[in-house]
């Protein structure tokens, strides 16, 4: 034997030994008992078995090539995070909303491509999911679709403390966001909520410069959710206020949070949410996977080549989000600063002169994004109210053939109808 090859086999025994050596490094991987599994149609279940499981329940198998030593370690690692995120068989201790909550949130991974993680899929084909099975869950979801609410008296105007204490990561409550601008909304079928996306004037300038993939430094986006509550034409609108949810832009400060610095206020009462800063996991958790979009689901709309001079959808104040019959068309009530005042004193007086309102519609289509949510897609039509003394000056726009085209006149009955709307609150907004 040369003196090379010796030594070679040397290496490769020393390498051989140390590698039987870490098998005996372990970490235990407990089995506790299965105490609330799922319940779901068996179609469903056996689908989230195969590909889910083995890291989102106590049911963990393990093939005899994760049992090895250092697989088993990354194996070990997966699992343990998996079940603390995720854990299917304990999750029929939440409340039915919450269960159904993580069902979205599990079937908009999968179709994110965040799950099963890609390195996984590569050694465990058997857990990839087709699009019969996305077919599958999402036919079960749909059963699950929260309805609008039937409408209850009007509630009286909030008073939350003022200022509202500021969220357990330090982020203080923005009471300017009343004064942001709307950049999209969405109808979350999910839970039953109609949502608008407002930016700060950061965020406005980036959207407006195309430069919002990365968001700029000092970029601030707030969701602000109200309850769906039934109109009897069988649509509905925006009614309780529910949250207002915040992401500001900072590399650096919250490099550990994708870059974003993330807060929610529920309620009336605007009480931050979550216990300690940690409650941002949660948030990162889901907006992780929009790799592509800087953790960001909205796509705002743009101004469309087709509007009228003048008539930019990324201005004004939002008063009112509502949904036709159908659900085939997306509705915002937006309204100058005067007009936004006045609907803010919810008093039932009519508006002020000087008052401008803008009822933009788009027609609605499901999100690409999200499995759950209904977002604006074409202008279908735009009309603007303009308070002239007492009486309203009405253009009207719809979609024609080929453009958005102006329509002799505003319906009279419209006019009325637009502005006698309920708008919704935003609360903790300062004028
Ligand atoms: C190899 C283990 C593994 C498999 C298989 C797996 N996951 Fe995960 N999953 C994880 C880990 C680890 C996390 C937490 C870190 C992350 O988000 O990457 C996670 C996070 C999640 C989250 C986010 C939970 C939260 O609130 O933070 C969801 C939802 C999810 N997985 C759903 C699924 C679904 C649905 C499947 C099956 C189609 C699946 N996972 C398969 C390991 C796995
Ligand atoms: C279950 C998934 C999920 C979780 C958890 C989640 N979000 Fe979101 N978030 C969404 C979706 C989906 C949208 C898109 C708007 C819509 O349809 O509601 C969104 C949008 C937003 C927006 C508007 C900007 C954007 O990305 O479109 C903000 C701000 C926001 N979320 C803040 C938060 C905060 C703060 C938390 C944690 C307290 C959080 N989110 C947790 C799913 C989630």
């Amino acid at each position: 034997m040369s003196k090379t090859r010796r030594v070679l086999l040397h290496c490769a025994s020393l390498v051989g030994g140390v590698f039987v050596l870490l098998q005996f490094f372990r970490p235990e991987l407990p089995h506790p008992p299965v105490t609330a599994d799922l319940s779901a149609p068996a179609q469903v279940k056996a689908i989230l078995r195969r590909a889910c499981y083995d890291c989102h329940s106590n049911e963990t198998r393990l093939p005899w090539f994760d049992r090895i030593v250092p697989a088993y370690w990354l194996v070990v690692r997966d699992v343990t995070e998996g079940r603390k995120r995720l854990n299917f068989s304990d999750i029929g201790k939440l409340p039915q909303a919450r269960q159904n909550a993580a069902l979205f949130e599990s079937v908009n991974h999968v179709l994110l491509g965040a799950m099963p993680p890609k390195p996984y899929l590569a050694i465990h084909p058997g857990a990839r999911i087709s699009g019969d099975d996305i077919i599958t869950i999402k036919g079960y979801l749909s059963t699950l679709a929260v309805a609008p609410k039937p409408p209850a008296g009007t509630s009286p105007l909030p008073s939350p403390p003022s200022p509202p204490l500021p969220a357990p990561n330090g982020i203080a409550f923005p009471a300017d966001y009343g004064a942001w601008k709307p950049i999209s909304g969405s109808e979350r079928f999910d839970n039953g909520t109609v949502r608008a996306i407002l930016g700060n004037a950061a965020a406005i300038q980036a959207i407006r410069e195309n430069e919002i993939a990365p968001w700029p430094d000092g970029a601030g986006l707030a969701k602000v959710a109200w309850k769906l509550v039934a109109d009897p034409d069988g649509g509905a609108h925006a009614g309780d206020f529910w949250q207002v949810e915040l992401m500001f832009k900072d590399r650096e400060r919250y490099a550990g949070t994708l870059g974003w610095g993330f807060a929610r206020w529920r309620g009336n009462e605007l009480a931050p949410y979550g216990q300690d800063a940690s409650f941002a996991e949660e948030c990162v958790g889901c907006h992780a996977p929009l790799k592509d979009s800087d953790a960001v689901f909205t796509r705002p709309v743009r101004r469309s080549a087709e509007l009228p001079e003048g008539l930019d959808l990324l201005t004004g104040r939002v008063l009112g989000l509502s949904v036709n019959p159908e659900r085939t068309t997306f509705s915002m009530l937006l309204g100058d600063h005067v007009a936004a005042n006045h609907a803010r004193t919810r008093s039932n007086e009519p508006y002020p002169p000087g008052s401008i309102l803008v009822l933009a519609t788009w027609s609605a289509s499901d999100d690409e994004r999200w499995f759950g949510a209904r977002t604006p897609g074409a202008v279908a039509s735009i009309d603007v109210l303009k308070r002239n003394g007492e009486s309203w000056l009405h253009e009207a726009y719809a979609r024609g053939p080929e453009k958005l085209e102006r329509l002799p006149s505003g319906d009279p009955a419209r006019t009325a109808e637009i502005s006698s709307r309920t708008t919704a609150t935003l609360v903790g907004a300062k004028p």
